[in-house]
C-alpha cells in the first residue's frame, strides 16, 4: 500500500516508524514530515491545509491509505473534500469527516452530543454575545475554580479555569467580545471537576472499534504541574489507575454510548477518537473529545502496539476490521518532551541538536526538528520525544532520562518529573 501521513510532529513520527514496519507498506509519504520521519519516507513540502494539493498527490501517487496527524483538516472537511471525487472512493481515510470532527470543532457539539447519551461530563451551559447577561448569572450560581471554554478551535489555549469571580465574568465577556476570534463566539461554562486525566484512545470505523492503550500525559510545563499549560511535556503508559474495573466503566459510560451515538446521528466516522478523561473517585467523566491521536500519548501508546496498526488501518470499512485481533507490549512505555527554552511562550530556533547518536535503549521522536546540511535543527516548540520501554514504568523512565541527557542544543528544556504523581 502506499500510505500519506499528514503532520509534522512527536505523532506523526511516532505513526511513521510504526506503518514503516508493516509488510504491507510500499511508499510512505509524509507531509510535511520533520527529520524524524525523513528517515522512514519522503518528505513533501505540502501543507495539511492545502486540501487540492493533497488531492493531486493522492491522485500522481496512487495513495491507498492517508492518515491525518493534526486536528484543523479534520474539522474543516478534509475528509469530506477528497471524498467527492468519486475516484478515491476505496482510499481509507483515517481522520473522520467534518460531522464526526465536531466532537473537537465545537464544545457545545460535544456537550450536547454527551448529555444526549448519557455520557458523564461536567454540568454545563453555553452562551453567546447575546446571551452576555445570563452567562453572568449562571457563573454566579457556580462554585469556583470556573471553566470557561471557547466553543471552538483555540490552538489549545481556549479553556481558562479561574478562581475569582469578578475576573471571570470579565473573561466570559471578553471571550464572546472576540478574544479567540470566531472560536470564543459562544462560550461553554462549565462545572470544574477534580481529579486525576487519563486519556483513552480507540480506532474505529463507525461500525466497530479496537481499544488502543491508555496514556497519561502531562501538559504543565513546569514541574509538580505547575505553569503554563503545553502540548504535552510527556506521557506514561499504561496508567496504574485505569485498571479492570475502571476501564469497564469506561466502555460501558464512555465509549460505547459514544460509537452507538455517532450512529444514532448519522455520523458516519472513521479514525481514532482520543478520550479525554478525568477519574473523580473511581468514576470517569469526559473533559474533552479529541479526533486524533494525543502528542506525546502517541509516542508511548503507538510503541506498545504490536500487531500490524498499518493492516489494522487498511480494514476500517470493511466487516474484517472487527474481528481482527490487536495485541499489545505488556511493557510500560514512558517519554520525555524536550523542548526549546521559552516554549511555550516565544522560544529561539535553528539551534543544532547533538548527541542523537550516542542514544540506545531509547526511540527519539522527532517533532520541530529538520534536517539542515546535514545537521538536525530545532524547528519548534517542542523538539524531540524520548521513548523507552520496561516491565516497570519507572525503570522506562530511568532510561528516557538517561538518553535525554546525552542529548544536546541551546537553552533545551525538560520536566525531570514525568510520572511524579503516580
Ligand atoms: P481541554 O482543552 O478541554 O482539554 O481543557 C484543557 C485542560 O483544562 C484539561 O486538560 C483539564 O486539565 C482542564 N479542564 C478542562 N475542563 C475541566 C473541568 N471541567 N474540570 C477540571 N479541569 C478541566
Ligand atoms: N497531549 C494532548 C493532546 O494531544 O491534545
Amino acid at each position: 500500500m502506499n500510505v500519506l501521513i499528514l503532520g509534522s510532529g512527536g505523532r506523526e513520527h511516532a505513526l511513521s516508524w510504526k506503518i514503516a514496519r508493516s509488510p504491507l507498506l510500499k511508499k510512505l509519504f509524509i507531509a510535511p514530515g520533520n527529520s524524524g520521519t525523513s528517515e522512514l519516507g519522503t518528505n513533501v513540502d505540502m501543507n495539511p491545509g492545502d486540501f487540492a494539493s493533497i488531492v493531486e498527490f493522492i491522485r500522481d501517487f496512487a495513495i491507498d491509505l492517508i492518515v491525518v496527524g493534526p486536528e484543523d483538516p479534520l474539522v474543516n472537511g478534509l475528509h469530506d473534500f477528497i471524498r467527492q471525487e468519486p475516484f478515491f472512493k476505496n482510499i481509507v481515510i483515517v481522520g473522520p469527516a467534518k460531522a464526526g470532527a465536531k466532537l473537537e470543532g465545537s464544545k457545545e457539539f460535544a456537550k450536547e452530543f454527551m448529555t444526549r447519551y448519557g455520557i458523564p461530563t461536567a454540568r454545563y451551559a453555553s452562551f453567546t454575545r447575546d446571551e452576555l447577561t445570563d452567562g453572568k448569572a449562571y457563573i454566579e450560581t457556580m462554585k469556583p475554580p470556573y471553566v470557561l471554554k471557547a466553543d471552538g478551535l483555540a490552538a489549545g489555549k481556549g479553556v481558562l479555569i479561574m478562581t475569582d469571580l469578578d475576573n471571570t465574568l470579565d473573561e466570559l465577556e471578553a471571550m464572546l467580545d472576540g478574544k479567540f476570534g470566531i472560536a470564543s463566539s459562544k462560550v461553554v461554562v462549565e462545572e470544574f471537576l477534580k481529579g486525576v486525566e487519563l486519556s483513552v484512545f480507540v480506532l474505529t470505523d463507525g461500525e466497530s472499534y479496537h481499544i488502543l492503550p491508555e496514556a497519561k500525559d502531562y501538559k504543565r510545563i513546569g514541574e509538580g504541574d505547575t505553569g503554563l499549560n503545553t502540548g504535552g511535556m510527556g506521557a506514561v503508559s499504561p496508567v496504574p489507575f485505569a485498571d479492570d474495573e475502571f476501564m469497564k466503566k469506561v466502555v460501558d459510560r464512555v465509549i460505547e454510548p459514544t460509537i452507538s451515538g455517532l450512529k444514532d446521528q448519522g455520523i458516519p466516522y472513521e479514525g481514532f477518537i482520543f478520550f479525554g478523561l478525568i477519574n473523580v473517585d473511581g468514576n470517569p467523566f469526559v473533559i474533552e473529545y479529541n479526533v486524533r491521536m494525543g502528542d506525546p500519548e502517541a509516542e508511548v501508546v503507538i510503541p506498545r502496539i504490536e500487531s500490524d496498526l498499518l493492516e489494522l488501518m487498511s480494514k476500517m470499512g470493511s466487516p474484517e476490521f472487527a474481528n481482527c485481533q490487536i495485541k499489545f507490549d505488556k511493557r510500560a512505555a514512558t517519554t520525555v518532551m524536550m523542548v526549546s527554552g521559552g516554549y511555550p511562550e516565544a522560544y529561539e530556533k535553528e539551534k543544532e541538536i547533538t548527541g542523537l547518536d550516542n542514544v540506545d535503549d531509547s526511540i527519539i521522536f522527532h517533532a520541530g526538528a529538520k534536517l539542515s546540511d546535514g545537521k538536525v535543527l530545532s524547528s519548534g516548540g517542542r523538539v524531540l520525544a524520548v521513548t523507552s520501554l520496561a516491565d516497570q514504568w519507572p525503570d522506562a523512565l530511568k532510561n528516557s532520562y538517561k538518553n535525554a541527557e546525552k542529548i544536546r542544543f541551546d537553552k533545551m528544556y525538560y520536566r525531570r518529573d514525568i510520572g511524579f504523581d503516580l
